[in-house]
């Protein structure tokens, strides 16, 4: 099944209440980018922010965590009514330890993996994640160019949540627009990240029922 998750790093950050309550009716997740000016060479938002905005919508919060070290903030972040928390297999020393702790806060686990990252480091963490998420971007900021050389990835990640009969959902972030979302929905991804083809559209709507169409008649999964 075809979920998107808008990735609010695009919204006006001035009226962030409004402007999720423009997408949660339509979406199945909802983005939230956590960057630390480490892991990244960006600083998005953190806790306060989140604990804020999850006041204001029920959406499932997808939570993206792109800081080194995560195992300092699992407890927060899960507290702060994360319902994913996804950490980057590049963060920490031990992912599967971080994946764990996740899952013992009664959360859900995901795993991702920079674009330079081999898909392979993953393969002995699928017992222990209920979502991989493929990077089609360098991770940091929104904006960029969807890399289609990704796509291997996302196959290949596939085949192998089918051939362990996983129940994993396999996420794509990044330049993910109606076109581009087709193509990685044709290679295996079923949850697709959006951030400024839905929130710059002039209609968020219409931006997320064209993205879904388009991802769920090429959906291979
Ligand atoms: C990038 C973030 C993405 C970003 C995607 O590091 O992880 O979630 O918001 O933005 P777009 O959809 O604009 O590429
Ligand atoms: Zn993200």
């Amino acid at each position: 099944m075809i979920k998107i998750s808008p990735s609010i790093l695009a919204c006006d950050f001035a009226r962030m209440g409004e402007e999720i309550s423009k997408v949660d009716k339509f979406s199945d997740y909802l983005h939230v980018d956590v960057m630390d000016g480490l892991f990244v060479p960006n600083i998005s938002f953190g806790m306060p922010v989140i604990k804020s905005i999850r006041k204001t919508t029920d959406i499932f919060f997808d939570v993206h965590l792109m800081i080194e070290r995560p195992e300092r903030y699992i407890e927060e972040f899960a507290a702060l009514g994360s319902d994913l928390i996804t950490i980057h297999y590049e963060s920490t020393e031990n992912p599967a330890e971080v994946l764990k702790q996740i899952r013992a806060l009664g959360k859900k686990a995901g795993i991702s993996v920079k674009p330079g990252t081999d898909y392979s480091v993953l393969l002995p963490l699928l017992p222990l994640c209920d979502l991989v998420l493929v990077m089609t971007v360098e991770p940091g900021f929104g904006g960029q160019k969807f890399m289609h050389d990704m796509m291997p990835k996302v196959s290949a990640l596939r085949e192998a949540v089918k051939a362990g009969g996983y129940d994993i959902e396999i996420e794509v972030d990044g330049g993910i627009n109606a076109e581009t979302a087709a193509i990685a929905a044709a290679a295996g991804a079923n949850v697709l990240v959006a951030g400024s083809s839905v929130f710059a559209a002039a209609d968020a709507e219409t931006a997320i029922a064209d993205i879904r169409e388009a991802a769920e008649k090429a959906y291979k999964g």
